[in-house]
């Protein structure tokens, strides 16, 4: 079984997030995704979620393409996970590109191209006008 893991927050989940997880999926059998925590979101993300945690995470479980969901809680889990899950592939959005080539080492590292005009963020500004 080939497992694929990708890293996020996932607040007011949208396409652009279901077009990565279901891009994610197709590397693999198996999708975890490391859903970052409130705690993590706020400390180091800078981010204040509109959704919390166990809503986010609850909202994942619910997608077909979604196999396991898993906290993330600081930067440098992440080479621990692939070990820990046996990952075969880890997959990132292209904002993060080049960023988790050291895990090349352990793993296929794979960034995907975002989907255009839509994020979080700005469906909080747009809501805002
Ligand atoms: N993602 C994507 N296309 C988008 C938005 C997000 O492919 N339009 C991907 C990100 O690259 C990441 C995952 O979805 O791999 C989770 O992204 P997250 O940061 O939680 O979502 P954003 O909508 O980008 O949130 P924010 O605006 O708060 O950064």
């Amino acid at each position: 079984m080939k497992r694929v893991i990708t890293y996020g927050t996932f607040d007011l989940l949208h396409y652009g997030h279901i077009n990565l997880l279901q891009r994610a999926k197709k590397y693999g059998d198996y999708l975890i995704v490391a859903l970052s925590t409130d705690e993590f979101n706020w400390n180091e993300k800078h981010k204040k979620c509109y959704f919390s945690y166990e809503e986010r995470k609850h909202l994942l479980e619910a997608i077909r393409y979604v196999d396991l969901v898993i906290p993330e809680e600081n930067w440098e889990q992440k080479l621990s996970d692939v070990k820990e899950y046996h990952v075969d592939t880890f997959v990132m959005g292209d904002d993060w590109e080049g960023k988790f080539d050291f895990l090349k080492e352990f793993c296929d590292v794979v960034y995907l191209t975002r989907t255009p005009e839509i994020s979080t963020t700005q469906i909080k500004q747009d809501l805002q006008k």
